[in-house]
């Protein structure tokens, strides 16, 4: 998890997980990452539990849902092209190594 700052990161933060299936929110959560808010638990009706996803793990994960492009809509830190919002994303063995930048704000 790379916490952005004005000149470059300002944080960096490894997370070892199991890739069971749980969300990408789930284990940033529980490791404590300030970065991710994740207010509705992962129903998908906060959009604070937003991330940008570097390549070449964009094209790893599975497009967004319907619902998950329409709350992208909602982030409090501009949306951009590689916008997701981490509760939507089931870490599997293919996404070994992922890296994820946070934006400077959820809020
Ligand atoms: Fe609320 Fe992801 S945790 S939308």
């Amino acid at each position: 998890f790379v916490t952005p700052g004005p000149n470059g990161p300002i944080d960096d933060r490894e997370v070892q997980v199991p890739a069971d299936g749980r969300s990408l929110m789930k284990a940033a959560v529980d490791a404590g990452i300030d970065g991710i808010a994740a207010d509705c638990g992962g129903s998908l009706t906060c959009a604070t539990c937003h991330v940008f996803i570097p390549e070449p793990w964009q094209q790893q994960l599975p497009p967004p849902s319907a619902d998950e492009d329409t709350m992208l809509d909602y982030t409090a830190e501009e949306r951009r092209p590689n916008s997701r919002l981490s509760c939507q994303i089931r870490l599997v063995p293919a996404l070994d190594g992922l890296t994820v930048e946070l934006p400077a704000r959820q809020y």
